[in-house]
């Protein structure tokens, strides 16, 4: 095995590329799923019928809408709308409209790290909904809720999409009681779970027929030859998804379908996979009542209320501090 330390590493994606590939079972971390060629083919993923996801949580939002702003609006006073990791705004949109419409005083507050995603967010309301006052903030979830954090009114933080389901349990609980520092006894926390279903429901929105999923979890391949000068052969390697209906685990897998040796350059790598390796890249939990209240409860959070949508596929929680 090559010995590389700490110091050498230039970026926290070079480090983790090299522990990924490096330990074993070999992984890599998701979140380099979203270069600008990942979020293109996340946002065709999104626009799949298999992918359930997004439509059962418009779904939610358009149903919903009023009930949302009316706790929001509770005390008929001014409040912040905090979203983590806004992305386009394509489901908020439907709140944000809703809010404007009805004259509402709220202040919009998306979070991300995308300095573009925010640009491009920005410009689209300004056209679409000129009423709603917006103010992003780049960074880190957390860095971004640090800025917002010296505003007194009372905040609503929406975290969507089931970005939830990409934690492990224990790594869920601690990052929903790490948001908890950042509310006061009024502020609401909305969360999106996506439920336990048929199995076969879940496996098909992971596996399309068009391979746009294989392709996108294979990105991270190919974001590691374009910046680090790997030599991957997409083709050696097959998207694979399994899901285990009694722990509600999906688990995303690139195989080596050969016996190989990969190179990557910048970090004086040579990596061997023998036929038919993993690389374990992401896990996307579904959850079912028990398990959610489990999780609120150790995150000292209490469910306020929750809304569903038509097909009982996906749930928004909303959260108070307990
Ligand atoms: N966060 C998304 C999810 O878990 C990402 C995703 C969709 C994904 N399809 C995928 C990740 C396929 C890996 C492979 O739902």
């Amino acid at each position: 095995m090559q010995e590389k330390t700490a110091l050498l590493f230039r970026t926290d994606f070079e480090k983790d590329i090299f522990n990924g590939l490096t330990d074993y079972p070999k992984h890599l971390p998701s979140k380099y799923f979203y270069d600008s060629n990942g979020d293109k083919l996340f946002q065709e993923i999104m626009a799949m019928p298999e992918y359930y996801l997004t439509g059962s949580e418009f779904n939610i939002l358009t149903n919903f809408k009023e009930q949302i702003a009316d706790l929001c609006y509770k005390e008929n006073k001014p409040f912040n709308l905090i979203e983590l990791g806004a992305g386009d705004g394509k489901k908020t949109k439907i709140l944000l409209e809703h809010l404007s419409n009805s004259n509402i005083p709220f202040k919009y507050h998306p979070i991300d790290i995308s300095q573009n995603a925010l640009d491009q967010l920005e410009l689209s309301l300004k056209m679409e909904m000129p009423k709603v006052s917006v103010q992003k903030v780049q960074g880190t979830y957390f860095e971004g809720l640090k800025k917002i954090d010296t505003i007194s009114n009372k905040k609503i933080i929406l975290f969507l999409g089931s970005n939830i389901g990409n934690m492990e349990h224990k790594n869920a609980i601690d990052f929903l009681s790490s948001i908890r520092q950042y509310m006061n006894a009024d502020d609401l926390l909305l969360v999106g779970f996506d439920l336990k279903k048929n199995p076969q429901t879940i496996l098909d929105a992971y596996n399309d027929p068009t391979g746009v999923t294989a392709a996108f979890n294979k990105n991270i391949l190919t974001r590691i030859n374009n910046t680090l000068h790997g030599n991957f052969n997409l083709d050696t390697f097959k998207h694979w998804e399994t899901y285990d209906p009694q722990t509600g685990t999906a688990k995303s897998y690139l195989v080596s379908t050969i016996e190989q040796v990969v190179t990557i350059e910048e970090l004086e790598l040579e990596i061997t996979f023998k036929a038919w390796e993993t690389i374990h890249t992401e896990i996307s939990q579904k959850y079912d009542k028990h398990t959610i209240h489990w999780i609120a409860d150790n995150a000292e959070l209490s469910v306020e209320t929750e809304f569903g949508d038509d097909k009982n596929y996906y749930k928004n929680y909303i959260f108070k501090k307990k």
